[in-house]
């Protein structure tokens, strides 16, 4: 492909954002006008390796990769699991290690044991329902949520909930536990199927060097 074509990258904002660019200088990679925190741009250029990143919600990024609006994308496990967007995860980072799970007040437990047909509120609710309908064959109701989920089951609009548990201290503070696992989470690189082929050179020796990189730690 062309010496010219840029290469794209969409960093998930926040936090993720900034390890991403942590680990991509520490293989060579910089963009000096990303590190201005108090600008509100959004899109950043390296000219001389021709790049450019640009920071995007991170329900959003999966969506730039899909349609190749960006080459590369960084973001959580739980967002490429609830988006299901037609791109390749190619590499997990290993940072923004967490997990999702099915919580509730322990007595709910009981619920999940015998199949009942429970209210389950979430962030998630594609992950939500392809756990309950098809990893566990039982029927719920999903109702989706759009942040502190945990109030949920506290006042009574759900039995359980599904969500991203870190240190845990968030049920904890809230009478809740964890009563089902889903799976471990963890931020991913992930990349469109047309740019792996144009750009293979490129891209291949990036994820190379950035895997060798965590290799290292
Ligand atoms: C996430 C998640 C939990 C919490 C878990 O919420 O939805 O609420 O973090 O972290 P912990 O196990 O370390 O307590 P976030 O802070 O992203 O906000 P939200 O509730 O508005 O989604």
């Amino acid at each position: 492909m062309s010496e010219n074509r840029y290469l794209t990258f969409a960093l998930g904002k926040g936090r993720l954002a900034n390890k991403t660019m942590d680990l991509l200088e520490s293989i060579g990679i910089t963009c000096e006008e990303m590190k201005d925190k108090d600008s509100r741009k959004l899109i950043f250029v390296n000219e001389e390796y021709k790049l450019k990143f640009f920071l995007a919600k991170g329900p959003d990024v999966p969506t730039y990769v899909e349609y190749g609006a960006a080459d590369i994308g960084v973001v959580g496990k739980d967002t490429i699991m609830e988006e299901n967007r037609n791109v390749y995860e190619v590499l997990d980072l290993g940072f923004g290690k967490c997990r999702m799970c099915v919580c509730g007040p322990a007595e709910n437990a009981e619920l999940l044991k015998h199949h009942e047909r429970i209210r389950v509120a979430s962030k998630y609710p594609g992950i939500a329902r392809d756990y309950f309908h098809n990893k566990k064959y039982q029927t719920v109701d999903i109702i989706k949520l759009n942040g502190s989920v945990e109030l949920g089951p506290i006042v009574g609009l759900s039995d359980v909930i599904v969500d991203i548990v870190e240190t845990g201290s968030t049920l904890k503070e809230n009478g809740l536990q964890i009563l089902e696992e889903i799976c471990p989470l963890s931020a991913r690189v992930i990349v469109n199927p047309v740019s792996l082929q144009i750009e293979n050179d490129r891209i291949k020796n990036i994820i190379t060097k950035l895997r060798e990189k965590l290799e290292e730690k």
